[in-house]
């Protein structure tokens, strides 16, 4: 029963029960002064009734979304309004806990960014400083390899910021897709060859399987290779030497598929998802030699969402190799 429903019924039956109280209690009193007492009481009663149903169904919860609103207000997320009986109230505060929650939430990322990002920059910092300083005292010779060492920090660091810098541009959402009508399979040789050599160096065979019938999608190719890039170069990262990872694209229900699979050291069920997440690595102190600081994927995922797309990891288990696929959905606009 919505809120003047509510109030009509509460309306008529307080007609109703001045009807009924003149009718059967006064009908034989009518007239005299006991029967304008009771009549005067029934009115009281009635108004004091209204009163209490209105404070304790209107008011009150309005005063209760108030005060919950001041501490939203003044920075504080973690309260949450009870249920109402009346319909209305009840949704605008259920959609209130919903919509606290979800600033709760991002407010709780906000802090988590601020701890991850002061984390990785810690450790290339402290690294470079303590050469500088050992350099100072004279305990670090001067030689090249002191140099190329605090380079590669350095470009670690550089390398970090560029990729805070998409994703915190991905994360809200402020890029336009370029998109462009555009052959996968030309992207994909392209980026292919590119890697190609990198790939030999390390001893891990390199193959590109397109499906025939694979159409011209519209995408943006700038962001799509960064998509691929990523996950190619995670696939070589993780695959030891006489590996193989087999780059693929077929086309099927309106969408292309792009899949990476890798005969590396595989993933464990539970970091299926965990990949994409902010920062997440499987192995932080491997990783951290290798410069990996946990974002690519995570970056990836929000480009290919962006497109409509979905992206997601299989593995077999840990050293059964692993598997990343994305779709790409074709569009018009
Ligand atoms: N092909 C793969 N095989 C095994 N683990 C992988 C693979 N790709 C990604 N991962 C795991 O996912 C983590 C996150 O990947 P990513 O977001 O690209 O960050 P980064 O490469 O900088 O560590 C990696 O640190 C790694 O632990
Ligand atoms: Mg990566």
């Amino acid at each position: 029963m919505n809120f003047f429903r509510r109030i009509e019924w509460l309306i008529v039956m307080s007609y109703f029960l001045i009807v009924i109280v003149e009718i059967i209690v006064l009908r034989n009193i009518s007239g005299s002064p006991e029967a304008n007492v009771i009549r005067y009481l029934t009115f009281f009663g009635v108004v004091l009734l209204s009163f209490v149903v209105v404070r304790q169904q209107i008011v009150k919860p309005i005063q209760e979304m108030r005060a919950a609103s001041l501490q939203v207000a003044e920075g504080e997320y973690g309260n949450r309004l009870p249920s109402y009986n009346n319909i209305e109230l009840n949704a605008l505060a259920q959609t209130f806990n919903v919509m606290t929650a979800t600033i709760e939430q991002s407010e709780q990322r906000r802090v988590e960014l601020i701890g991850d990002v002061a984390h990785e920059l810690r450790t290339p910092l402290n690294n470079i400083k303590i050469t500088l300083e050992g350099l100072i005292d004279e305990v670090i010779s001067a030689e090249s390899t002191t140099f190329f060492d605090m380079q590669r920090e350095i470009s670690r660091l550089q390398r970090l910021i560029s990729q805070l810098e998409i994703l915190s541009r991905a994360e809200s959402d402020q890029f336009t897709l370029q998109k462009q009508l555009a052959s996968l399979e030309t992207l994909l040789h392209t980026i292919v060859e590119r890697l190609a050599i990198q790939f030999e160096d390390k001893g891990v065979t390199l193959a590109v399987e397109i499906s025939a019938d694979l159409p011209l999608i519209r995408f943006d190719r700038d962001r799509i290779t960064q998509v691929v890039i990523n996950i190619v170069g995670n696939a070589l990262q993780h695959t030891p030497e006489g590996g193989r990872v087999v780059v693929s694209a077929e086309y099927a229900a309106n969408e292309a598929t792009i899949t990476v699979q890798d005969s590396g050291i595989g993933l464990a069920p539970a970091d299926l998802t965990r990949i994409f997440e902010r920062f997440y690595r499987v192995d932080k102190s491997r990783q951290r030699s290798s410069g990996g600081n946990g974002i690519g994927l995570t970056i990836a995922k929000h480009l290919v969402q962006a497109h409509g797309g979905r992206i997601w990891a299989t593995s077999l288990g840990p050293s059964q190799g692993t598997t990343i696929r994305f779709t790409l959905p074709q569009s018009t606009s």
